[in-house]
């Protein structure tokens, strides 16, 4: 037997701009599984995570928000904490990428590298957004494809025609955020040159490091070359300033896999056992694994531990890369119902349905995973229920009636139990090496197995028999023991269930060499079922939700999609259309501040005839108190918009456009009255 392992195990950092959905899920379950099974063997196994907090679209999901985003990243933290933990997704610390741990580790590591001249500075020019006075990421341009004219497509490629370019190609190009034009500006950005580490990392990825499929990927980038990796952005950004700099922030991916350094660091804070060198210092004996989607591999791969390995850090054991979730075969639809979120899966399924389902499905291969959902009802209800559950509920019945909730003395088929518990083994091969569906296959054959046993002794038969007695307990006693070795096995999948299991078996929390000795002579509780069949009802009332979800959430979208300005000629519009506006005079007679709102105030204005509540984005240019009393003018008729903090039934007309931001409220001479028409 090998010593105890050391092994530290990290998912990817979930965003905290959003909730959580079922594709999400594939990574964390796959991880806790196998983290679950290290613990189970005896192996110091430690679990992180974090939410990934940095970057422009947590800032304008914030601002759309109305809200801090430090506000948002806190309030998406606890949701995504609160999914993970109703799944039973056990890190052993969740943490945050926007905190002193990280900004820290960041600074050293940056540090380091310009130190070894990794980075350099350079002028490159970039489209920039006049209106909302911001450099955009590629993903806020959009325009017609310059290749077949398609229009209303990304910066980076057609959706249309397939072809790729750079965001200035683009023809007509609109800034998605304030609709206009974006112009073309020089600013000063920091590179990482990828390229000096790129023997390094030709020999890295070929250690046994990464799956087959992913070293070929490598092979690929490594034949495009290696090119300098831009890792700055411009103010206003969310993110850790750069040291020295006015303006200028790290670049979200520069400090979100830091990320996992941080939450172990956080996690040495708190217990003094832990020291941080043994998990990342350049001679850490530990093991590392990252588990991530397929769709962040050239970070983890390439850029990673070439930043590591120039900052002295050590570089991880493995990358475990998972593919992309689809549902009943096709990508996760809002339209179709079937982007779910793990909160709507939770509110209507068992969360171990999901565990097992995918459990049956991994392998180690980078494959798209689809949940069918006839097919998930079936192999739950068939497997879990119809096959393992079963053992132990056809079973127990006779011992707790009979022979007095005590199993029998002797092991009555020990070829059988050696059978059952050599197994684990291969099972438990099959699970570290990311095999689970081979290891859940082998398992439910031995579930048959136990079945059939059951079957062929016919324990309902011979209990009527007086003189068979002693055989009934001796083979409903091996019967609770098959059940137990898979339970055993089945642990790392289904940790609820194996609770409720170890309460039923009246023993402490199972470990894997618990199936080399079967329970004799030891008393057991009634039993009670563990897991319950699926209704296909439930099915549907999860579909149902999981449309309503997105149907709520665009209402409540506050900005709409915004449309291309036509800059070169201007449109003009009507006097009808002017007319449709109904600018009114309004009197503020109560102004406050709006608690996790941070540009917001409330305000209460007299329209003459009526007495409206309208939310205003006016925070950064008026105390509250400047307001009461004095005279606005508002758009009378547009539709009430409803918030996350009440009704919005109106608008106030502010000038904007100042170079600092500041608004000015418009306001009538005096004299004026409130209710009076504006034209
Ligand atoms: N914040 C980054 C990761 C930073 S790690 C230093 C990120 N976040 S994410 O919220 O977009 O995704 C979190 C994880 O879920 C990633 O591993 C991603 O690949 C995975 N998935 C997101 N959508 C998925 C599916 N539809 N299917 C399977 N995995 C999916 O990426
Ligand atoms: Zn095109």
């Amino acid at each position: 037997m090998s010593g105890k392992r050391k092994i530290l195990v990290t998912n990817a950092l979930p965003y905290a701009n959003g909730s959580l959905h079922l594709g999400h899920m594939v990574g964390y379950i796959q991880a806790d599984i196998w983290v679950r099974l290290q613990k189970m063997l005896g192996n110091t196994c430690l679990y992180i995570c974090g939410s990934d907090c940095h970057g422009t679209p947590i800032m304008i999901q914030a601002e759309k928000l109305g809200i801090a985003p430090e506000t948002l990243i806190e309030n998406m933290r606890q949701d995504h904490e609160k999914d993970f933990a109703d799944f039973h997704i056990g890190f052993d610390n969740y943490y945050t990428t926007h905190s002193q741990e990280n900004r820290q580790l960041v600074e050293t590591i940056f540090k380091r590298h310009m130190n070894a001249g990794n980075i350099v500075k350079r002028t490159i020019k970039q489209l920039y957004d006049p209106v909302k006075n911001m450099f955009l990421p590629d993903r806020y341009i959009k325009g017609e494809c310059p290749n077949c004219g398609a229009k209303d497509q990304y910066g980076d490629n057609c959706e249309v025609c397939g072809a790729t370019y750079l965001p200035t190609d683009l023809k007509n190009p609109f800034s998605t955020l304030s609709g206009v034009q974006p112009v073309e500006k020089e600013s000063e950005h920091y590179f990482f040159k990828l390229q000096n580490y790129e023997d390094f990392l030709k020999q890295w990825t070929r250690r046994g490091h990464l799956q087959a499929q992913v070293t070929n990927k490598l092979d690929e980038w490594f034949n495009d070359g290696l090119r300098e990796w831009d890792i700055s952005r411009d103010a206003p950004y969310f993110g850790f300033a750069i040291p020295g700099e006015k303006n200028k922030y790290f670049y979200v991916w520069l400090d979100a896999p830091v990320g996992y350094m941080a939450s172990f660091l956080n996690l040495c804070e708190r217990n003094k056992d832990l020291r941080f060198e043994d998990f990342w210092g350049p001679e850490s004996q530990a093991e590392l694994y990252h588990f991530i989607g397929k769709d962040i591999i050239y970070f983890h791969a390439l850029f990673w531990p070439a930043m590591l390995h120039g900052a002295q850090f050590r570089t991880p054991s493995a990358i475990f890369a998972n593919g992309f979730l689809t549902i009943d075969g096709q990508k996760m639809s809002k339209s179709r119902g079937t982007f779910i979120k793990a909160r709507t899966y939770l509110q209507n399924l068992n969360p171990e349905y999901l565990r097992y389902y995918f459990a049956a499905k991994l392998s180690d291969r980078i494959e798209d995973l689809d949940i069918h959902f006839d097919d998930f009802t079936q192999r739950i209800n068939s497997d879990l229920v119809g096959k393992f559950i079963n053992i132990a509920s056809r079973c127990a019945s006779f011992i707790n009636k009979h022979f007095g909730g005590k199993l029998s003395a002797r092991c009555a088929e020990q070829l059988l139990y050696d059978d059952f518990a050599n197994a684990g083994d291969s099972i438990s091969e099959c699970f570290q090496n990311m095999e689970y569906s081979h290891a859940v296959r082998q398992i439910m054959a031995l579930a048959d197995r136990a079945n059939q046993y059951v079957d062929e002794k016919k324990p309902w038969a011979l209990i009527k028999d007086a003189n068979k007695q002693q055989e009934v307990h001796d083979v409903c006693s091996m019967g609770i023991n098959l059940f137990r070795i898979l339970m055993i096995y089945l642990k790392p999948v289904l940790p609820q269930t194996a609770g409720q299991a170890e309460s039923f078996l009246r023993v402490p929390p199972l470990q894997w060499q618990d199936k080399n000795k079967p329970l004799l002579d030891h008393p057991i509780h009634e039993f009670q079922p563990l897991i319950h069949r699926i209704d296909p009802k439930q099915i549907e009332a999860m579909k149902m939700a999981a449309k309503q979800d997105i149907e709520k959430s665009t209402a409540q979208a506050s900005a709409p999609t915004v449309e291309p300005v036509q800059t070169k000629e201007k449109e003009f519009i009507s006097i009808d259309d002017f007319n449709k506006i109904d600018l009114r005079i309004a009197q503020v007679l109560e102004a406050e501040s709006v608690e996790g709102a941070d540009k917001l105030l409330r305000l209460k204005v007299d329209l003459g005839s009526e007495t409206r509540q309208i939310f205003a984005g006016i925070k950064s240019s008026y105390q509250p108190e400047q307001l009461i009393g004095r005279q606005v003018v508002i758009v009378a008729n547009l539709a009430p918009r409803k918030m996350r903090f009440g009704l919005s039934e109106g608008m106030v007309i502010v000038a904007s456009g100042s170079e600092d931001g500041r608004l000015y409220i418009v306001s009538p001479e005096n004299g004026a009255q409130p209710g009076m028409k504006v034209k």
